[in-house]
């Protein structure tokens, strides 16, 4: 059984906190909110408890998690050594949506790292999070908290759907914000190199510390199954099958136009998964629109992009239609995510 507790977002009650952290404690399972997703923690530094997360969610051993702290001071828990871009970036962005890899203490677990010299480490930003990993005295270990291969959930009722019954407890504190997973910045090389673009937008970073490179992130690319085997292949996918249209916003939408045209001439129910003023050129057609709000607004896009995924799948469509964002600030996570969700790219 899966126990759901409610609690206040901005003010979570002591005493429910307290109540998963026992669980924590006694190396069980708490799935909770952090601003970017939903997590699944364990005790990091405890091996059975991170066993666990690996067989929950139907994980692979060779994709590592993310320790999450209460403080830029607690990453000394897991890090050998904080560099002092770390303390630099920290400022502008802990608590927040960007992980740190880092060289690993040997006291981690090599499950939690895959067994890999490094640590990724975050500070999430959101009360919830942050009381858990106080309560709990311990780092917390925590992947989305989907079933691998699933879209990220950015609410309780989507950890639900995936984990019902294989995990001890969800923290539920509504919806999160950010809904693309943190930025995960690797600082052992330098320039610091991005391996997942995520929450904080490559033009923040480089507005404080200077360039940064950017991993080859291609779902195909091998080079990448060195060095953090987790970012590898399709990874976000939604049951549908998903066609991104990359390109000009005016092209990309008579593209998809066509399509939809297509697919309903085959008989088939198409969803569209786009901006609101998107939605227009498709008034003749009975698609299902899930608006993940104005183009202009890349964070409301990127808030609402897993919950429309899954919505379009709960309307049992059996074609997702989308489109690019652009590369800037948010663009690139979105950009990313749908890459991996994608089918088909035109
Ligand atoms: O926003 C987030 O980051 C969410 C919330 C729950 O904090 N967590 C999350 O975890 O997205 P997960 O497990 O779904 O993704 C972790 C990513 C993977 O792509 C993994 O390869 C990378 O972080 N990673 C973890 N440890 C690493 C390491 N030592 N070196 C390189 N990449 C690492
Ligand atoms: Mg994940």
């Amino acid at each position: 059984m899966t126990q759901l507790l409610t609690l206040s977002p901005q003010n979570p009650s002591l005493e429910l906190i307290r109540q998963a952290s026992a669980v924590i404690q006694r190396r069980g399972l708490v799935a909770f909110p952090t601003e970017t997703v939903y997590g699944l923690g364990a005790n990091a530094l405890d091996e059975e408890a991170v066993a666990k997360i690996f067989h929950a969610k139907g994980r692979p051993s060779n994709d590592p998690l993310i320790v999450h702290v209460a403080s830029v001071e607690d990453m000394k828990l897991v890090a050998a050594e904080i560099p002092p871009v770390v303390s630099t970036l920290a400022a502008h962005f802990c608590p927040g949506p960007l992980t740190f890899v880092l060289p690993k203490l040997s006291q981690v677990p090599a499950s939690v790292t895959s067994g890999l010299e490094t640590v990724a480490v975050r500070v999430p930003a959101h009360p919830v999070a942050l009381a858990l990993i106080r309560e709990s005295g311990v780092p917390i270990a925590a992947p989305s908290a989907n079933r691998f291969g699933h879209t990220s959930p950015t609410s309780a009722a989507h950890v639900m759907d995936d984990l019902n019954g294989r995990i001890d407890m969800i923290l539920d504190g509504g919806s999160t914000s950010v809904g693309v997973e943190s930025t995960v910045l690797d600082v052992t090389y330098t320039p610091p190199m991005i391996l997942r673009p995520g929450g904080v937008a490559r033009e923040a970073i480089e507005k404080i510390i200077g360039k940064v490179t950017l991993r080859n992130n291609r779902p195909d690319s091998d080079d990448e199954a060195q060095v953090s085997p987790g970012l590898l292949g399709k990874h976000y996918t939604p049951n549908a099958e998903l066609i991104l249209c990359k390109g000009e916003k005016a092209e990309a939408l008579e593209k998809l136009l066509d399509l939809a045209k297509q697919a309903q001439t085959e008989g088939r129910s198409v969803g569209l998964l786009l901006a609101e003023d998107d939605l227009h050129i498709f008034n003749s057609l009975s698609c299902k629109a899930y608006p993940l709000g104005v183009s202009a607004d890349l964070e409301s896009i990127a808030r609402n992009l897993y919950a429309g995924m899954r919505a379009l799948d709960d309307e049992k469509v059996s074609l997702i239609l989308t489109r690019d964002f652009g590369a800037h600030g948010l663009g690139l996570a979105i950009h990313d995510r749908l890459l991996r969700a994608a089918s088909q790219i035109i």
